[in-house]
């Protein structure tokens, strides 16, 4: 009985030797679990040295349409974070709207790269009340069209091979919102896959759902780890690093 107490007491003494009781795949989602909060961690610090002020949503979707918001959302900080983070110099958007969050990621890849490249998709011609005139847009290519159409995907290839992170938030519904992902991850092969909106509704849910079947270990709801990144409508981070190399 001495003997198990000493054990017990030497194993809690050491927390790896715990993990050594667990199986295999419970340390595997474990230590997945571990490596993306502290991604999210990292590229929330990051994101502290970005100020963003005047950097603004635009017309806004929700409440009052006629209502133009210039301040950023509570996300932008996160995308300039990330984009630091990950020492992206290419990026592709699903769903720039006015263009904030394309200059969000833009100022973090900028803090990086001289010249790096964002190109932009929405069905909307609404940035041009605003993505022109901001001294990042030397650096972000706007698509108009429907990103899910074979000629959108043809003209971002035109302008990008490879990206290093694809930030999706379009549609807000299952199907299309799973083949943007489907079709510019295997396409572009990024390192990282941002989605808005996760748990904004059920469809989102049920996506999110499929997303977190097909990527186990790389996938997580950032808000789950930093509220403040997007509290109740949750943002999506996929890690294809190790898969996309
Ligand atoms: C929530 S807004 C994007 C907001 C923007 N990313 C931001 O954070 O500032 C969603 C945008 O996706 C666009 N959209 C919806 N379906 C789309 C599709 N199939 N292809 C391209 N854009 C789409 C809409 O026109 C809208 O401007």
């Amino acid at each position: 009985m001495n003997r198990f107490v000493a054990q017990l007491r030497e194993t809690l003494r050491r927390p790896r030797r715990v993990l050594n009781l667990l199986d295999a795949e419970t340390r595997r989602a474990f230590f997945a679990q571990r490596r993306l909060e502290s991604f999210v961690h990292a590229a929330w610090t990051a994101s502290r040295s970005f100020d963003l002020s005047g950097v603004g949503y635009g017309r806004r979707h929700s409440g009052n349409p006629s209502e133009i918001s210039t301040k950023p959302t509570t996300y932008y900080p996160f995308l300039a974070g990330v984009a630091a983070h990950t020492g992206a110099t290419a990026v592709i958007e699903i769903g720039t709207h006015w263009g904030g969050s394309a200059v969000a990621l833009m100022r973090g890849m900028l803090s990086r790269h001289p010249a790096p490249l964002l190109v932009t998709i929405d069905v909307s011609t609404e940035s041009d009340n605003y993505l022109p005139a901001q001294p990042e847009s030397r650096f972000i290519r706007k698509i108009v069209g429907d990103a899910n159409d074979l000629k959108t995907v043809e003209q971002v290839r035109a302008l990008m091979r490879k990206a290093d992170l694809v930030f999706i938030d379009a549609a807000h519904s299952a199907k299309p919102t799973l083949l943007n992902t489907f079709l510019y991850g295997l396409l572009f092969k990024p390192k990282v896959v941002l989605l808005d909106d996760i748990t904004h509704n059920e469809s989102m849910r049920a996506a999110w759902a499929v997303l977190r079947a097909i990527y186990p270990y790389q996938s997580v709801d950032c808000a789950t780890i930093v509220p403040a990144i997007r509290r109740r409508q949750g943002f999506g981070l996929i890690v294809l690093d190790g898969l996309n190399n």
